[in-house]
């Protein structure tokens, strides 16, 4: 027979918090912070991606406190430096020695996947706050997204290149994930709208050199060039694009607007003028709650405007920060997991949800235009596609 042992105070508390519901669980929880480990880029290539989103998730903590359903939110920045096998060690750390509530950041996709199956051993919510393959949320039950995916922003602008008089196109993507997934999807929806994609060109995702593949494509004078890089690397492209007079001789520039990014453009000067792309996010979005985060945002960075890995910050953390108010403060992988899904809210980019059955972002893609506004550059929203999911998952 076993022995029953007669309940200490603890035990007894417990029995009352399990019998009373989710309510009287912080008891215990509210002693201890809420950890958020923000493994980001800072330093290298993707540098610009670390620090734009590392500055957002500050600013959402400033504007809404650090203490959620009673707890005390703990913000563990870490620089993987976009080394995929840093990512997966530092969220391990994070998991074992911190014992983080939540993984968040991810600013490439190789990162995202090397984290991945280590968010669903610890059950542990990963939310992706940059990284934009497709593929990524099906790498792990527990990863939800807040940027977007390649596919999604891709598909409109093919549609707006068909209905613009442009049928052949070379592509030039990054040779990776996000670039193969802009490249399928771009290509796809503008051949089964009559057009014809006559090259597609791949460049490394580190330390690409554009100009042997930008000779390629002024000798194949196509209508126009549709680009993807990743966040970083849009002024190189746009540099070498300019400077190989690719649109003197007749060739439009179209791109995903990774390769305006809106912290880069002034710099890109009045060359960027006229160019067309499409994405979820643009610093000029004409919403009186953009305006007041790119003011926020810019006042609180000496001036630097907010891009769209900024907005993907932002919204994770208020995702996290609502899952926590849902479940009142207990900070469990699977309750915190499951009061993100569904989510709807209005974002600076404009009305979002996360889909609670694929636990990817469902946005507004809108087309734009670089023009000079006020003196500065800009990605000017000039048409909408609304509630747009990711076209990747339906295959
Ligand atoms: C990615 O690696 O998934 C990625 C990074 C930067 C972007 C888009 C996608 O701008």
């Amino acid at each position: 027979m076993q022995k029953r042992r007669l309940p200490g105070a603890r035990g007894i508390a417990l029995s009352i918090a399990l019998a009373t519901g989710l309510a009287a669980l912080p008891v215990f929880a509210q002693d201890k912070p809420f950890k958020i480990g923000l493994i980001l880029p800072m330093t290298g290539q993707q540098a610009t991606t670390g620090r734009q989103i590392e500055a957002a998730a500050k600013l959402y903590m400033a504007q809404n406190g650090d203490t959620v359903a009673g707890r005390k939110v703990q913000l563990l920045v870490r620089d993987d430096t976009s080394l995929p096998d840093m990512t997966r060690r530092l969220a391990q750390e994070l998991v074992v020695n911190d014992k983080v509530n939540v993984l968040a950041g991810m600013g490439i996709t190789p990162s995202a996947l090397a984290t991945a199956p280590l968010a669903t051993q610890s059950k542990t919510p990963l939310v992706v706050m940059s990284a934009a393959t497709s593929s990524i949320t099906e790498a792990s039950p527990y990863v939800v997204r807040t940027s977007f995916t390649l596919p999604q922003v891709s598909v409109p602008l093919a549609d707006w290149a068909s209905g613009n008089g442009i049928k052949k196109v070379v592509t030039l993507v990054s040779d990776y994930g996000p670039g193969i997934d802009a490249e399928k999807y771009f290509s796809q929806r503008l051949s089964a709208n009559g057009g014809q994609v006559t090259e597609a060109l791949r460049v490394p995702l580190r330390s690409p050199d554009f100009a042997p593949f930008l000779q390629k494509v002024r000798d194949a004078k196509p209508d126009a060039l549709f680009v993807f890089v990743p966040s970083g690397a849009s002024a190189a492209v746009m540099k070498q694009f300019l400077e190989r007079g690719l649109g003197k001789a007749g060739i439009r520039l179209i791109a995903t607007g990774d390769v305006t990014e809106d912290d880069q453009l002034n710099a890109m000067g009045d060359g960027a003028l006229g160019v067309v792309t499409s994405h979820h996010y643009s610093a000029a979005h004409p919403s009186p709650l953009n305006k007041q985060f790119v003011q926020a945002f810019e006042q609180a960075n000496k001036g630097l405007r907010p891009n769209f890995m900024a907005v993907g910050g932002y919204d994770g953390m208020r995702v996290i920060y609502e899952a926590l108010k849902t479940t009142r403060g207990v900070g469990d992988g699977d309750a915190l997991l499951a009061a993100m899904k569904g989510q709807v809210f209005e974002s600076p980019r404009g009305p979002v949800s996360i889909d609670a059955q694929t636990r990817d972002i469902v946005q507004n893609v809108y087309l734009r235009k670089v023009e000079r506004v006020d003196g500065q550059l800009y990605n000017v929203e000039f048409d909408v596609i609304e509630g747009v999911k990711d076209p990747g998952k339906s295959r």
